[in-house]
């Protein structure tokens, strides 16, 4: 006689170690495709997150212009209003209880070190807001203190007294900022820009917070991807010099007990200490196959690669995430070890995984004739019906029972993970300064003492430069259509300046015929210079 199974186990079935695919303890490359809005970015930062707190320095280096990497510095206590909100629903299907839930389940926060480029002034005043540095009334009066008192008084010499806010006790500077300059122009400022990268590393790792960087702070794109590229070329050298592990007197010392303490006696902090993570979200943006390619694009892409080959040997890990599994190419992609699929359409699911695909029907198939279709579907489901929650984790080798892959249930990171409505500046009060309103941070030419900034200096010489390159395209222009070689007819003045406007050459400040004719005899002198120099 058939036996009869239960099989609705399967429904509520809770996986023995949801996060059995992360291993902190080891070097690794997780990289996650799958559409938008599969949860790519949650699944970066749960990975991350688990790294973090088994003792690795996390660089979340790359994200779109939204703020999403400083969310690792919020809080909404999501997890304590879904719990209430289940409670008060604790009368409804538990099929549709469940069904409602996925949502942040944010209970806690981290602290992060916000790396930006010199010209970015943040007022101290709102990050002070932003960190809760001043106790509020409610806070004072709850703790029991006079509501009089609640800021504290001081008296001026001349006899006037006034009130100062109280820092709150439990203060923690969640967002601390540091700077670290633009790579300029053959990388000139090579030795301040490490200087400043290995100390922003060292904070990071010695305060536990999360290094962050994001493209909203930059000016441009191209400052964006200069900074990534020099940042991803310096990292390996930094982590190598600086990022050694902890010797069992180092532990000794750093536990204040003196006497060394065994390796095999050392926690998961202690001995993952000096492993760095690098986060890169929407790699796919920097490395894709078929890009209109800006030069800036292939360096990044070019140095992406270069770590990627080289990530284990300096015992760092890598997350990175894409829309598709083409985006990224071969050579880049082949360096992973744990190819994660959230759920992807059939259209941008590689066919280089199609092994996976057929494998996974056979499966099903096999499993429905067993259990039938509803049960086979929650162990197998499709790649493209997978569920929020849901995702296929395939390994860099079989495991010991000969599995080459496995179905997760992953939860959300403890933090709040940006959520497609949120709007950073509105929940945090830190918010970009434009030409109709007044913010809390803003791009600035100059420093506090009124100085030029390097970066600023940087912009002017190249400006300059660019500006020279164009006069000498002026120049050999109209030279070219006055003094034409063979037969072709020579050209007036008027009519070059009339030529040089239709290609867009006038340059800025121009009114007439009469600028050409003085530039062109103010440039002639120096033009021969650089012809000989060029035939030299
Ligand atoms: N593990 C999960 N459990 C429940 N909901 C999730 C999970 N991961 C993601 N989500 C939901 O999906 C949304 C989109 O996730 P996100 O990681 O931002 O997607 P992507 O980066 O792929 O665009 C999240 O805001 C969240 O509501
Ligand atoms: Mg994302
Ligand atoms: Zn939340």
């Amino acid at each position: 006689m058939k036996q009869v199974i239960d099989y609705t186990k399967y429904l509520r079935k809770k996986q023995k170690n949801p996060n059995g695919f992360i291993d902190p303890s080891k070097s690794r490359t997780y990289m996650i495709f799958g559409n938008k809005g599969s949860g790519k970015s949650s699944t970066d930062e749960l990975i991350a997150q688990k790294n973090y707190e088994e003792g690795h320095t996390i660089m979340d280096i790359h994200s779109a212009s939204n703020y999403e990497s400083l969310f690792w510095a919020i809080c909404h206590d999501c997890k304590k209003q879904w719990n209430e909100w289940r409670e008060k629903n604790n009368k409804k299907p538990v099929q549709e209880r469940e069904e409602e839930q996925t949502h942040c389940n944010c209970s806690t926060r981290y602290p992060i070190l916000l790396v930006v480029p010199d010209y970015v002034e943040i007022d101290q005043s709102a990050l002070d807001i932003f960190n809760e540095k001043f106790i509020s009334k409610e806070k004072w009066i709850e703790k029991g203190g006079n509501p009089e008192q609640f800021r504290i008084q001081k008296r001026h010499e001349d006899g006037h007294i006034y009130t100062e806010p109280r820092i709150d006790p439990d203060y923690r500077e969640w967002i601390k900022v540091r700077k670290l300059h633009v790579p300029n122009k053959g990388f000139k400022n090579r030795e301040i820009f490490v200087e400043e990268l290995t100390h922003a590393m060292l904070t990071a790792q010695k305060e536990r917070r999360i290094f962050v960087i994001n493209t909203k702070f930059y000016k441009t794109v191209d400052h964006k991807l200069v900074t990534l590229e020099k940042m991803i070329r310096e990292i390996p050298e930094i982590v190598s010099s600086h990022f050694k592990p902890l010797t069992p007197e180092e532990v000794g010392e750093m536990r204040k007990i003196h006497r060394p303490v065994p390796f095999d006696q050392m926690t998961p902090q202690e001995s993952n200490y000096h492993r760095v993570t690098i986060l890169m979200r929407e790699f796919g943006s920097l490395v894709a196959q078929q890009l209109n390619e800006e030069r800036n694009q292939v360096i990044v892409k070019k140095a992406i690669f270069g770590i990627i080959k080289i990530i284990r040997q300096f015992r760092m890990s890598g997350i990175f995430d894409a829309q598709r599994y083409g985006d990224v190419y071969a050579g880049v992609r082949d360096q992973r070890d744990c190819l994660i699929f959230r759920r992807s359409n059939i259209d941008i699911f590689p066919k280089d995984y199609e092994w996976f695909r057929n494998e996974l029907k056979e499966t099903k198939e096999q499993k429905i004739n067993e259990i039938g279709f509803e049960y086979a579907n929650i162990l197998y489901p499709n790649i493209e019906d997978l569920k929020d929650n849901q995702m296929y984790v395939l390994y860099p080798e079989k495991t010991p029972s000969g599995k080459r892959y496995n179905l997760f249930n992953v939860g959300m990171p403890d933090f709040h993970h940006r959520q497609e409505d949120d709007d950073f500046e509105q929940l945090t009060g830190i918010k970009k300064e434009n030409a109709l309103a007044k913010g809390t941070w803003r791009f600035v030419s100059k420093d506090g003492e009124g100085k030029l900034l390097d970066s600023q200096r940087d912009i002017q010489n190249e400006d300059r430069k660019l500006q020279e390159v164009k006069l000498q395209q002026v120049y050999e222009t109209a030279y070219r259509l006055m003094h034409p070689i063979g037969t072709a007819k020579k050209m007036k003045a008027d009519e070059v300046y009339e030529h040089l406007k239709t290609v867009d050459l006038i340059p800025e400040g121009w009114k007439g015929t009469n600028n050409l004719r003085v530039f062109m005899t103010r440039m002639k002198g120096k033009i021969q210079k650089f012809g000989q120099q060029q035939t030299t």
